[in-house]
């Protein structure tokens, strides 16, 4: 295992790498489980040398209080990528390494894909995620980039990055990893309480749920049932379901045949903001 902290260490590690043979990145804010480690298996299955980078990324909060309380777990991030392959590389630099002394954003046209559901809910945080996403594949140039489909509005904005950068890396999209009773999971995990974190299964419990109800019923019912589930339930608090066009994430209007859906949803519980989503079709 090799860790690196800079853009030069890096820069100089991947030179050492044999240049016929690809990169896989796993781009990551770390406190890893099981869900990344998918992703890095994945990436060890297709790549010769793969490269994680942990680095909280301070652009892509909006809430101030969710930055400063991100895990930030090296040591135990290391055991773990060591326990699935020691031929891993690691890139966790500091703030100031990626941004300089002015952390700043830049702005992007996303043609909408950030204008919903969690774009809506949280200002500027795609452009923050962009700039940082940019940045790694800029400095790693990856053949092949995994991302969770946990966060699938991200992953089809970093999709439209790849466009609008004009970089040559293919994106992979991996399934969500659940705990065992359906809870998606999340680094935000560790800071509910035991009881919350059985409690929250409730979510999943529900998308499944509204996924059967998807065969026969509209949208629009579908949407007031998932409301009508969480106002009966007083320990989850939930921001938005959305189901929308997987594609362009534009909310359903009316079902068509050859379109694929996804229910999407926010939900706080115990204050922590928790997001699932689930294909409908
Ligand atoms: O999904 C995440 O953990 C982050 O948004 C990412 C892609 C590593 C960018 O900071």
């Amino acid at each position: 295992m090799v860790l690196v902290r800079t853009k030069k260490e890096l820069a100089s590690l991947l030179s050492s790498f044999d240049k016929t043979r690809g990169i896989g990145l796993v781009p990551t804010m770390g406190a890893l489980h099981k869900g990344h480690m998918a992703l890095v298996k994945r990436a060890i299955s297709e790549n010769e040398n793969v490269v994680v980078s942990i680095f909280v990324n301070p652009t892509q909060f909006n809430n101030k209080e969710d930055l400063v309380k991100y895990p930030q777990t090296l040591e135990a991030d290391m055991a773990l990528l060591k326990e699935v392959s020691n031929t891993i590389s690691v890139f966790a630099p500091t703030v100031e390494e990626i941004y300089g002394d002015k952390t700043k954003t830049k702005v992007y046209d996303f043609e909408g894909l950030d204008k919903v559901m969690e774009g809506e809910f949280r200002d500027d945080h795609f452009n923050g995620v962009g700039t940082i996403v940019e940045t790694l594949l800029k400095l790693v140039k990856p053949k092949k980039a995994y991302f969770g489909e946990k966060d699938f509005q991200q992953l089809q904005i970093i999709k439209k990055l790849v466009n609008i950068a004009n970089l040559s890396v293919e994106i992979i999209g991996c399934p969500i990893v659940r705990e065992a009773n359906g809870l998606a999971m999340s680094s935000r995990n560790e800071r509910l309480s035991k009881t919350m974190r059985k409690e929250a299964a409730f979510i999943y419990k529900t998308l499944n749920t509204a996924k059967k109800k998807f065969g026969t019923k509209s949208a629009k019912e579908v949407i007031d049932w998932v409301n009508g589930e969480f106002q009966k339930n007083s320990d989850l608090d939930l921001e938005y379901i959305a189901i929308t066009d997987v594609d362009t994430l534009t909310p359903i209007q009316k079902k068509q045949k050859d379109v694929k859906y996804r229910a999407f949803v926010a939900v706080y519980a115990e204050s922590i903001r928790l997001i699932d989503n689930i294909a409908l079709n």
